[in-house]
């Protein structure tokens, strides 16, 4: 180790490699399981948006040639549909690039971000990358805490996130909250809004980031092609942000961040409306089944808005899921965020959704 000190960057050696288990197939061969409902990683059970799929079929004869860096096409088409300026979108290869793309814009070593818990572990992880400090606030009631974070801004802080609908709870804050909070930022410092899961919310209190981007604050959203669109396996996603704030980060982004394949597959599925609704409408009947089941078996949960719901079985849910495992349900047990009677549960199909409460009330020795 000690050698290894002498080379790296000043914190790398604090940073534990992002967990990942055995690739899916090995696990299902290992447990000898006919089948495995996915459900732990927040992805589309309805498979890609068809569209995306013709898309890419298209494009894949043209992989000799390199991507146009910007996604040019995708990004008017984006642009026109939420009627805003291209010079406010940046692509990158997922969300996840992107918050890398926004560390690397914003973050000085020694800098403090301010992070709910539970939350999206990769904000954590961007900044300690960056050699910045995460600042946790725990949630109140599984929600962001916008008072409790609101007090631990100060001159150290740099950038704010809060994850709206958030990972793993599935809840919102509120239009009304966090326009205050907004306008209680000082200068300083750059809101993020992780809407990853926007497109699945419907309620008349949830608040847009473009609305405070188009007032000029320091405000960048994030979105995805992972969740909705169902195309999580060719990694696109892109923030919106004022065109001062895009301009920057475009400077740190690489040169060709997204592939023809990925930008072609997002160009097809953006329009594709009718596979959209079906995901809607699949989302809103496992979130009614599950709520129902969740409360014949005594479990609780707080509502989600998101395609997944964070439940306490009130069990160790490490073995929970092992248990569910062996049964062919993959599930997240909220361990990763010290919350060890919590799951995160993905909705499936409603097959899988069905086998997956008898599978637990098996498990829970209903
Ligand atoms: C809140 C949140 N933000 C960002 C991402 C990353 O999305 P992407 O697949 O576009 O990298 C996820 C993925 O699960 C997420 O849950």
């Amino acid at each position: 180790m000690k050698s290894l000190e002498k080379l790296v960057r000043n914190g790398v050696l604090d940073i534990n490699a992002w967990p990942t288990g055995k690739p899916i197939e090995e696990v299902q061969a290992d447990l000898g399981l006919e089948s495995l409902a996915l459900m732990a990683t927040n992805e589309n059970p309805l498979g890609p948006s068809p569209k995306a799929v013709e898309a890419i079929q298209a494009e894949s004869h043209k992989v000799n040639r390199y991507p146009q860096g910007p996604c040019t096409y995708l990004k008017r088409k984006v642009a026109a549909k939420l009627g805003i300026g291209e010079e406010m979108i940046t692509f990158s290869n997922g969300a996840d690039n992107c918050l890398r793309i926004i560390g690397y814009t914003f973050l000085n070593s020694g800098d403090e971000v301010v992070v709910g818990h539970p939350s999206f572990p990769v904000y954590g992880f961007v900044a300690r990358v960056m050699g910045a400090v995460p600042v946790e606030v725990p949630l109140s009631n599984h929600i962001h805490d916008l008072k409790a974070m609101a007090e631990k801004i100060g001159p150290p802080t740099k950038l704010v996130f809060v994850c709206n609908p958030n990972n793993p709870t599935g809840t919102i804050v509120k239009r009304a909250e966090l326009d205050a909070f907004v306008k209680a930022l000082p200068d300083h410092v750059v809101l993020i809004l992780d809407e990853a899961y926007f497109e699945f919310v419907d309620d008349e209190e949830y608040p847009n980031a473009l609305d405070y981007i188009k007032e000029g604050r320091n405000v960048v959203a994030l979105r995805t092609f992972s969740k909705l669109y169902g195309i999580a396996g060719l990694r696109i996603g892109y923030t919106l942000a004022s065109p001062e704030l895009t301009s920057v980060m475009e400077r740190v982004r690489e040169p060709f961040p997204v592939s023809r394949v990925a930008e072609a597959a997002a160009f097809g599925a953006v329009d594709d409306d009718e596979f959209k609704s079906k995901v809607l409408a699949n989302n809103e009947e496992s979130k009614k089944f599950l709520y129902a089941q969740f409360d014949r078996l005594g479990l609780t949960y707080p509502r989600t808005h998101a395609n997944f719901m964070f439940v306490d079985l009130k069990i160790d849910a490490k073995k929970a899921a092992q248990s569910l495992l062996e049964q062919g349900y993959l599930i997240r047990p909220g361990t990763l965020w010290k919350h060890p009677t919590f799951a995160r549960i993905t909705f499936g199909t409603m097959e899988e959704n069905r086998g997956f409460v008898t599978a637990l009330a098996k498990v829970l020795g209903r």
